[in-house]
């Protein structure tokens, strides 16, 4: 017996959490393929083509190691290269990513110093300059931050960090989750110094779950060649080693790297810099729209506002999931959760990916039309705000 659904789909759901996002038509095409032999010679050609695409998309001239994983997976390979159990590390608390990663961190028996946060904030270069310039002894080995934390809608200041790591002269290596901020907010792994990069494929990327990537630097790759602790699946050097000649050492997601060479096709069409000015200026739109409603973004600082997605608190007295499931069921839309400290608290627009601005428009009209419908109060004229961002008529 098929499963009752409240929702009817009638038209294209709209899935406007953050991540995983809509899949253009053009990749999924791209994967509708038959899988070829991996390691017959057709396959290089597509092996090499994703290998130097993923590194034009990090901006780095170092290899990006592409695993069949979830983002957690690249999570884990980050850590298990280039750390030990024992060793200590600086995290910062910026929300539920950034948490459930330190939660990683304990359990491969990392010792971890976390700079407790509000959820509001990003991570703060000066508190993460502080503590390093404490650490006389350089006993930290790495500082670990996400990017675009996807729980809050923050996005924390990476080249400030960088600043901060060099001011205290400390060989701390940086270790940085993009994952989901790649291909969405501006990044740049060789440029920012970061050491390691984790990134995933539901993302900014465009793509079906199922890839995880790590960019290393030398730094990095030097720090993984001198970690004898145990990995065997994660492990970079083999992957980089078959990787040369367009391979992998074990059977790689082959349909999910068609999809992966098609997306990266559209994001230099559109070109990378076009790609995050997009991004932008929907985030921009979507905070008038909560602005015009008369609700609060979750970021408190406009400096950290995330292009990928908005969190916006709920009114006092109203749950965040029972409006969700309202707009879901009247609207067939999916708006992301408030997760861990945050459930029935906020709700989150996801604005990044495959998107434009009449997705935007119906997303933005969605919610406004489910305030009415759940019975949650607001001000009339946040889409009618929006188009005026768009239009170039109101200043974001
Ligand atoms: C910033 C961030 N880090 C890590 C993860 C975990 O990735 P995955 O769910 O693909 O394992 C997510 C997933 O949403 C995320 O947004």
């Amino acid at each position: 017996m098929n499963t009752p659904t409240t929702t009817v789909h009638t038209g294209r759901h709209f899935l406007q959490i953050p991540g995983p996002t809509n899949v253009p038509d053009r990749v999924l095409r791209a994967i509708d393929m038959p899988t070829i032999d991996h390691r017959g010679p057709e396959f290089a050609g597509l092996g090499l083509a994703v290998i130097e695409g993923a590194k034009r998309v990090f901006r780095t001239a170092s290899p990006v190691v592409i695993y069949p994983s979830s983002g957690t997976g690249a999570w884990e390979a980050a850590i298990v290269n280039t750390l030990s159990p024992g060793d200590r590390v600086l995290m910062a608390e910026t929300g539920q990513f950034a948490t459930l990663w330190r939660t990683m961190a304990g359990r491969l028996g990392l010792e971890v110093d976390f700079i407790e946060g509000d959820w509001r904030h990003g991570a703060d270069p000066a508190a993460i300059g502080a503590r390093l310039a404490e650490d006389r002894g350089h006993t930290i080995k790495a500082v670990m931050v996400v990017h675009n934390e996807t729980s809050t809608g923050v996005t924390s200041r990476i080249p400030e960090i960088r600043r901060a790591i060099d001011q205290a002269s400390h060989p701390a290596l940086l270790l940085v989750d993009t994952i989901s901020s790649l291909g969405s907010i501006d990044y740049r792994h060789d440029e920012w110094g970061v050491d390691v990069t984790v990134g995933g494929s539901q993302k900014g990327l465009m793509l079906p779950p199922g890839l995880g990537f790590n960019a290393v630097s030398d730094k990095a790759l030097a720090a993984a060649a001198a970690n004898t602790s145990r990995r065997s699946y994660w492990d970079w050097h083999e992957i980089i080693a078959a990787n040369r000649t367009g391979y992998w050492p074990y059977t790689p997601a082959t349909n999910l790297l068609y999809g992966l060479r098609e997306a990266i096709t559209m994001l230099e069409e559109e070109g990378l810099e076009a790609v995050f000015a997009r991004h932008d200026r929907h985030a921009a739109a979507t905070r008038a729209a909560v602005r015009a409603w008369g609700m609060e973004i979750l970021c408190a600082d406009p400096r950290e506002y995330s292009s990928a997605l908005t969190a916006v608190m709920m009114p006092d007295g109203h749950d965040a999931d029972q409006f969700r499931e309202a707009v879901l069921a009247r609207f067939d839309m999916s708006l992301g959760t408030g997760l861990a400290r945050l459930k029935g608290r906020v709700f989150r627009i996801g604005h990044l990916g495959h998107f434009n601005d009449l997705m935007l428009m119906g997303t933005l009209a969605g919610v406004e039309m489910g305030f009415e419908v759940a019975g949650v109060p607001y001000r009339e004229g946040g889409v009618r705000a929006a188009m005026d961002v768009l239009s170039g008529k109101a200043r974001p």
